[in-house]
């Protein structure tokens, strides 16, 4: 029988339990989101942060900077909130608008406040195996495996994508918990033997149901970042339906890795509350 690794009732227990600790410790973190333009998936996920924040007691502040600012707007939103001592945590919205250079709007952000984990220090923290803020989505990933108790010491996991919010960090972290990892992309040379290797199998390629029964070993544990629209239909980077006839445990898209997502994010905002706690 296979394991439907249920992110959405994990995150829940996850946020319930979070709220008490906020409530426990006398803090009030407070995140920031910064958002430039008005594309309607960001708009979202930047309200669904919201609303996380509000649940579990951490207060959120929204800066909206317009769609055809410049980098030196965004740079100077990302300076403010640097400076401010009431701000905890920082979260830019990606995508940025073409014309503003990501990379350096990441760069600014106060490494203190680097809840996302995309500042190089904190990627560089995380590859050398010391991590303070992981990126919310692969260690989202970590956190169910655990909760699951899936063993990751020695397992051989394979990740398809080698994205700096997802790909990159996923092989960090199972590295750093003892996995054998494999990164494959889109250069990769005869991926479905490459994937069948996996005990745990990671895909974050952002392809509709690429992941199919012949890629997987059988009894493998699946793990589906993608969001992907198809016929009008949310679905994964895996076809469930047939996927989940040989992997022995596997996240369903919505509902699985997504939640667990925003979770973190939660735990990331807390945890830069307290570091800045004398
Ligand atoms: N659930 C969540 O919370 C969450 C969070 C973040 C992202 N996502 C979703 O996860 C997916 C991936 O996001 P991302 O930001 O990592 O995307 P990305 O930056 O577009 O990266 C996609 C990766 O997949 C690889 N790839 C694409 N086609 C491939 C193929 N045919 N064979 C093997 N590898 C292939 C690419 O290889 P190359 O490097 O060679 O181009 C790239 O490394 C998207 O659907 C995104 O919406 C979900």
């Amino acid at each position: 029988m296979v394991t439907i690794l249920d992110g959405k009732s994990v995150s829940e227990k996850r946020l319930e339990l979070l709220k008490e600790a906020i409530g426990e410790s006398g803090l009030y973190p407070r995140l920031a989101t910064v958002i430039a333009g008005s594309d309607p998936a960001s708009q979202m996920y930047v309200r669904m942060k919201h609303r996380a924040c509000e649940r579990v007691g951490i207060g959120s502040v929204g800066i909206e900077v317009p769609g055809d600012a410049t980098t030196d707007k965004v740079l100077e939103a990302v300076s403010r909130l640097n400076r401010d001592p009431d701000i905890n945590g920082i979260l830019v919205q990606l995508p940025l608008p073409g014309r503003v250079d990501t990379e350096r709007v990441i760069a600014a952000v106060d490494t203190g406040k680097d809840v996302d984990g995309f500042h190089p220090t904190s990627l560089g923290l995380l590859m050398s195996g010391r991590p303070r803020f992981a990126p919310c989505t692969p260690k989202g990933i970590m956190t169910l495996l655990a909760e699951y108790h899936i063993p990751v010491a020695g397992a051989r996991a394979v990740v398809a994508g080698r994205s700096i919010d997802v790909g990159r960090p996923m092989a960090a972290l199972l590295t750093n918990a003892d996995a054998t990892v494999t990164i494959c992309h889109s250069k990769t040379r005869n991926l479905a033997a490459e994937l069948r290797q996996a005990d745990i199998l990671v895909s974050a390629t952002g392809k509709a149901h690429f992941i199919t029964p012949e890629m997987v070993k059988p009894g493998a544990v699946v793990i589906d970042v993608g969001i992907n629209q198809l016929n009008g239909k949310l679905v994964g980077d895996v076809d469930f339906e047939a996927v989940k006839e040989v992997a022995s445990a596997i996240t369903p898209v919505p509902g699985g890795v997504g939640p667990m997502t925003i979770a973190t994010l939660m735990e990331n905002t807390f945890a830069a509350a307290v570091m800045r706690t004398p």
